[in-house]
C-alpha cells in the first residue's frame, strides 16, 4: 500500500520508515521506465524547486534540475554567494522567505545543522543534496543501482572502502533500512561516527543487516558483492588532503584489490572520482564498474522523491 509522503522532509535516511525506502525505490523504477519508453508524467506542473548550493556540483544540480523539468515543474539554482544568507541573513528568515515562494527546498551546504534549521522552518519539504554529515539522495540512488543489477538488497554484501564520511554514513543507514549487509573498511580515525553506526544497527534489527567496521581491505573485499569507494578528501577537507592521501592509500580500489574478491564483484563511485587516488583508472573503467549508471539513476531517484513529497 502506498505511504503517503507530501510535505516530508529528506535529510538522512535514518528518518524515512523502511516502508518508504521501498516507495521511493519502487516509484524510481517506475519513473524511469517511462523515461525508456518516453510516456509522459508531469505531476509537478506549476510547482517550483530552489536549490540552495554552498558546494560545487555537476550530478546534483543537474539532474535535480532536469528531474524538475522532466516532471512539469521549474527548478531555481541559488548560490549561496548571491543570496543574503552571504551578508548575514539567518537560516531561519531565509526558510520562511523561501517557503512563500516554493514548493521544496533542496539544499547542499557543509554543516547538516544547516539544513535542520532550514527545514525546521519551513512549510516547504527540504531535501538534503548533501552536507558534511549525509549524502541520501545518492545512497537512495545507490540501493536503487544496485537492486537494478542485482534483483535484490537483502542479504547482498557492500564494502565500502576508504574515509568514513558522508557517504559511508547513508549507505550504512541504507543498508540498514533494507536488508544490505555494509563493511566500512578504512584506517583507524577515519572510521565512521560511532553514533550514526549505533543508530544504523538499531535500524538493521528488524531487516537482519550486519554494519560492520574493518581495517583489512583484501579481507573485506572477499564476500563483496559490491565494492564502493568515494574521494579520500571531502569539500572542505582540501587542507588534510597530503595527510589523506598517505593514510588512506592502502585503501585504494585497484585490479589488486579486486582481484582477492569474487567475479561477480561490482565497483560503484558516487562520483567525482580522483582517478589514480581512491580508484584506478583501469577499475573506473572495468566491465565490473557501474558508475556511470549509478550516476545516471540519480535523475529518476530524485524524480521519484520530488513526485513523492512534493
Ligand atoms: N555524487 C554527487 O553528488 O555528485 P556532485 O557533487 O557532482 O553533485
Ligand atoms: N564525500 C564527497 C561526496 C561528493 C559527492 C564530498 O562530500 O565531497
Amino acid at each position: 500500500m502506498a505511504v503517503q509522503m507530501k510535505g516530508k522532509d529528506v535529510l538522512s535516511i535514518h528518518e524515512l520508515s523502511r516502508e518508504e525506502v521501498r516507495q521511493i525505490l519502487e516509484t524510481a523504477k517506475i519513473l524511469k521506465l517511462k523515461n525508456l519508453t518516453g510516456e509522459p508524467f508531469q505531476p509537478l506542473k506549476g510547482k517550483t524547486l530552489g536549490m540552495i548550493f554552498q558546494k560545487s556540483s555537476t550530478r546534483t544540480r543537474i539532474s535535480f534540475e532536469v528531474a524538475m523539468w522532466q516532471l512539469g515543474g521549474y527548478a531555481l539554482f541559488l548560490n549561496t554567494a548571491d543570496l543574503q544568507l552571504n551578508r548575514g541573513e539567518t537560516i531561519a528568515d531565509t526558510a520562511r522567505v523561501l517557503s512563500r515562494y516554493l514548493d521544496a527546498i533542496m539544499i547542499r551546504t557543509y554543516a547538516h545543522q544547516e539544513v535542520l534549521d532550514l527545514a525546521a522552518n519551513s512549510t516547504v519539504p527540504v531535501i538534503n543534496g548533501l552536507t558534511d554529515r549525509f549524502h541520501p539522495c545518492q545512497a537512495l540512488t545507490d540501493l536503487f543501482t544496485i537492486a537494478e543489477k542485482k534483483e535484490t538488497l537483502a542479504g547482498l554484501n557492500l564494502v565500502y572502502l576508504g574515509d568514513g564520511n558522508n557517504m559511508a554514513h547513508s549507505l550504512i543507514f541504507g543498508g540498514a533500512k533494507v536488508g544490505l549487509n555494509v563493511t566500512v573498511c578504512c584506517p583507524p580515525g577515519y572510521q565512521p561516527d560511532s553514533e550514526i553506526v549505533s543508530q544504523a544497527q538499531a535500524d538493521a534489527l528488524p531487516t537482519g543487516a550486519q554494519i560492520a567496521i574493518s581495517h583489512d581491505p583484501a579481507e573485506a573485499v572477499r564476500q563483496a558483492d559490491i565494492i564502493y569507494t568515494d574521494v579520500w578528501t571531502s569539500m572542505g577537507r582540501e587542507k588534510e588532503h597530503a595527510e589523506r592521501v598517505k593514510m588512506l592509500s592502502p585503501y585504494q580500489v585497484n585490479r589488486a584489490l579486486l582481484e582477492n574478491a569474487g567475479e561477480k564483484a561490482l565497483v560503484m563511485h558516487c562520483l567525482p572520482a580522483h582517478r589514480g587516488e581512491e580508484i584506478t583508472d583501469e577499475v573506473m573503467d572495468d566491465p565490473r564498474s557501474i558508475v556511470f549508471d549509478q550516476a545516471e539513476n540519480r535523475l529518476h531517484v530524485q524524480k521519484a522523491i520530488l513526485s513523492l513529497v512534493i
